[in-house]
Formats: C-alpha cells, structure tokens, sequence
C-alpha cells in the first residue's frame, strides 16, 4: 500500500468514518429516563434466541417489550407507525438471518418496510434512528442480547419520544394494531410455510 494511503487524520489523511463519529458531541443522558421499547420478533428466530439469552443467563435491558408473530413479513409500516405513534420510544424488528427467513423474503419486506418507516420519522422531525431491524438465528441469543443492549443504549441517547402521552401503553397499541398477526406468548407455533411466494 502507498504511504499516502496510510496517513492518519492527523498527518493531513482523510479522517476515518469511525473516528468522526466518535467526536460527534454526545447530548448527556438522563440516567432516570427508561425507554420503552417494542420489539416485533419473529417466532422462528428472535423470540426462540430471546429465550436461550434467558438460559445462558445472558443479561439484556427489561426495557424491551416483545411481540411475537410468525414472521417479521406480517409487519406493515403502519404497525411501527402505531407503535411510535402511541409513544414507544424505540421501535425494532428482529427476523431470521437474510436467505433463511421461512418464507422466503418476509424479513426483507420487513427491512423495506423499516427504511420506509425511518424516512416517515425523518419527514415529520423525528430521528429515524428511533426504528432498526436485526437479523439472528434461534441460536444467537447473544446476538440477542447485543443488539437489545444496543438498542436500548441508542434510545437513551436519544431521549424520550416527544410524541408519549402519559398513560398510553405503546405495546397495547401496537398489539392492537397488529390484531391477529400478533401471536400469544406462550400460543403454539405458526401454520407450517407452504413453499415459494406463500404470504407470511
Ligand atoms: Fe423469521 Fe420470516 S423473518 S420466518
């Protein structure tokens, strides 16, 4: 490599993306503010990797609020809509890894439908940062518990959604959003994917 190519920052070199972000100024964090946070997790995949998080033992935020379905492909713009609209601070999808969804492309209709819903926040001022989507399988519960941990951080960075009223519960209004998409906690497993183009 060309000694060019190598200089630091410092030595007149581009600055590396990394090192401008950690000089961005950090807005100080309120350490009584506790976000609540939905997450729309896949049967298959995040909940299943929730659950062996658990019997690692492995610690995550209890900020996280979960809302189990068949697949993240059931999720629509408007359910992460209602979500933050209802006055959840932090919003995210959680699907199998990309090429091993059970339905073939439902957590990429799932990452569409977060990028779009990002733009909306943006469009109306608020940060697009406050709705993510992550990928694992069943058996990355750490992966599990990163991105939660990561989340949650990232949120209370940001602060309260500006949009909460008091009293509202986000993950009641997101349930009910999601009507019979939203599996039962502890209901059985979803009908069994029948195949190329089949709907989540
Ligand atoms: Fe898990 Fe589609 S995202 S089945």
């Amino acid at each position: 490599m060309a000694e060019a190519e190598v200089k630091t920052a410092a030595e007149g070199g581009a600055a590396a993306p990394e090192a401008a972000e950690a000089e961005a100024p950090k807005k100080p964090v309120d350490p009584s503010f506790e976000p609540e946070i939905i997450v729309f997790a896949c049967h298959y995949c995040a909940y299943a990797a929730a659950d062996l998080a658990g019997s690692m033992r492995l610690q995550y935020p209890s900020n996280i609020r979960m809302i189990k379905l068949p697949c993240t492909g059931k999720l629509e713009v408007i359910h992460l809509m209602r979500a933050i609209e209802a006055g959840a601070d932090g919003v995210y999808a959680a699907g199998c890894l990309e090429g091993e969804c059970h339905y073939l492309k439902g957590n990429l209709w799932a990452r569409k439908r977060v990028t779009k819903v990002k733009e909306l926040l943006a469009e109306v001022g608020l940060e697009p940062e406050r709705v993510e989507m992550y990928n694992m399988s069943s058996a990355m519960g750490a992966k599990f518990a990163e991105s939660a941990t990561e989340f949650t951080e990232r949120i209370k960075q940001l602060g309260p959604n500006p949009v909460k009223r008091p009293g509202v519960s986000a993950h009641a209004a997101a349930r009910e959003a999601l009507g019979d998409v939203a599996m039962a906690d502890d209901g059985p497993p979803p009908a069994a994917p029948a195949g190329e183009g089949n709907q989540p």
